[in-house]
């Protein structure tokens, strides 16, 4: 696991343009995407800059059931809104929030089978999930449906009017899912983030308490970090 320490989320999402980047320039072809506010800064740089993806595939982690892709607060809406209008992909997958759960999870896991991440850029949420991986979830997991925590709900709310508007149930790749990239940029800014840095970078081993840790097993991953969110372990 390498740590980049950067002074800021801007250089950070700097490096972390660089890297997608390379990673195009070296044959890449299956990008693993996030939303959330942590790629956000980088979503701009790729879109202010002259990277082609029309050969590319995009596959996303997670979206919200009960939500179709026209909604404003969809995951699909804020790739659209924040990559995919700029800078459009030959094929763009997230899993549908409308879709019924057996089926979806089928169909994703196809979609997954099909193309294997390269290079998966990830978000950490404050009890350590990734995707929409929560504590307790199974270390071995693939694609599934999972009730949110009060915790990611409380996070999550501000992108809503009301907290009663947060859907209660997502999809989400599971950690098995996400340790197949060939890849892993995992990003983390903010001091709200510090603990669940800590937390990762100082795991041994993996434990389904704190759902980052099944990446201490990877072979490949990239943590960038900004003063903040890394003021617990340095
Ligand atoms: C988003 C996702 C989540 C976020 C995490 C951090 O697709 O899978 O795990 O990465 O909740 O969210 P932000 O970046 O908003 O702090």
């Amino acid at each position: 696991m390498e740590i980049l320490y950067v002074n800021s989320k801007e250089e950070g999402s700097q490096k972390g343009y660089e890297m997608i980047r390379e990673a195009l320039d070296n044959g890449a072809k299956v990008f693993g995407l996030a939303t959330g506010s942590t790629p956000e800064r980088l979503y701009e740089k790729l879109t202010e800059s002259d990277v082609d993806f029309s050969d590319a595939i995009s596959v996303n982690l997670d979206e919200y059931v009960g939500l179709p892709g026209t909604h404003e607060q969809s995951y699909r809406y804020f790739m659209e809104q924040k990559l995919f209008n700029q800078k459009p992909f030959k094929e763009s997958h997230l899993p549908d929030g409308m879709n019924e759960e057996q089926a979806e999870i089928e169909r994703y896991e196809a979609v997954l089978s099909k193309y294997p991440v390269d290079i998966q850029i990830l978000g950490i949420g404050h009890n350590g999930h990734i995707a929409f991986n929560e504590p307790g979830t199974a270390l071995d997991s693939h694609t599934h449906k999972v009730a949110l925590t009060q915790s990611t709900i409380n996070a999550n709310k501000r992108f809503f009017e009301k907290e009663s508007d947060v859907p209660g149930y997502a999809y989400t790749m599971g950690l098995a899912s996400i340790m197949k990239a060939k890849k892993i940029l995992l990003l983390a800014f903010g001091e709200d983030k510090a603990e669940a840095i800590k937390d990762l970078v100082t795991a041994t081993e993996p434990t389904e308490d704190i759902p980052s840790t099944v990446l201490v097993n990877h072979p490949d991953v990239t943590i960038i970090v900004d003063q903040a969110a890394a003021s617990l372990i340095k």
